[in-house]
């Protein structure tokens, strides 16, 4: 049995600990954490799921991204950046982390998001509905084939293309 919650101030280094253990050994050198520097994630989209002795099991965050059109940075686009996202390897495979996503995902479209992107393993994500973005360039170096999208809304993708950017303060976040 698992406790999902928001994740708060107080866990940032138990998760960021969660996520060193899980991912590769400087993690934080790529592009995909330029984009996160100092921008605050997606309140109500951080969880942090723990078991029932109290220990971190797995945890997500989302961070609100532009994709801006080639040159034109005054017609940008507003999209989710899911990620990190990851599982403690004594728990992996128990749908933990298919709950943490779905259960975002569900909370993005309440708050009015209309798309999520991430770069990560087609043949994971696929399962979520996530797709190859053609269109949406990440910057450098990331492998084209893992930059991924889902809309929340039916066409949510349709015309969306440039390159991704990091957040402006400019940009009115969705109204849910
Ligand atoms: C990826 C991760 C978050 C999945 O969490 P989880 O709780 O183990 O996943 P679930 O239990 O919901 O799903 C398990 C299924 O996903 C599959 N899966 C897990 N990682 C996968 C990957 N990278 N590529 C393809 N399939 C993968 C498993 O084989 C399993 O398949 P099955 O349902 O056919 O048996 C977790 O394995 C993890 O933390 N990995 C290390 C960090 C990481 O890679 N994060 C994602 C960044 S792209």
């Amino acid at each position: 049995m698992f406790t999902i919650s928001q994740e708060t101030p107080d866990d940032w280094w138990e998760v960021e600990s969660l996520y060193d253990l899980c991912f590769a050994p400087g993690r934080d050198a790529l592009s995909s954490y330029r984009l996160r520097d100092d921008v605050r994630p997606v309140k109500g989209l951080c969880l942090v799921a723990r078991d029932d002795q109290g220990v971190i099991a797995g945890a997500i965050r989302h961070w609100p991204v532009r994709i801006c059109p080639e040159g034109d940075d005054s017609h940008c686009f507003r999209a989710l950046l899911l990620g990190p996202v990851a599982v403690h390897p004594t728990h992996q495979g128990e749908g933990l982390g298919g709950l943490l996503i779905y259960q975002t995902l569900g909370g993005a479209r309440a708050l009015g998001w209309e798309r999520v992107m991430l770069v990560g393993d087609a043949p994971y994500y696929s399962r979520f509905g996530f797709s190859k973005l053609a269109d949406v360039v990440m910057p450098p170096p990331t492998n084209p084939d893992r930059v991924l999208g889902l809309a929340l809304y039916p066409g949510a993708w349709g015309g969306v293309a440039g390159q991704v950017s990091k957040w402006s303060p400019d940009m009115a976040l969705p109204q849910a």
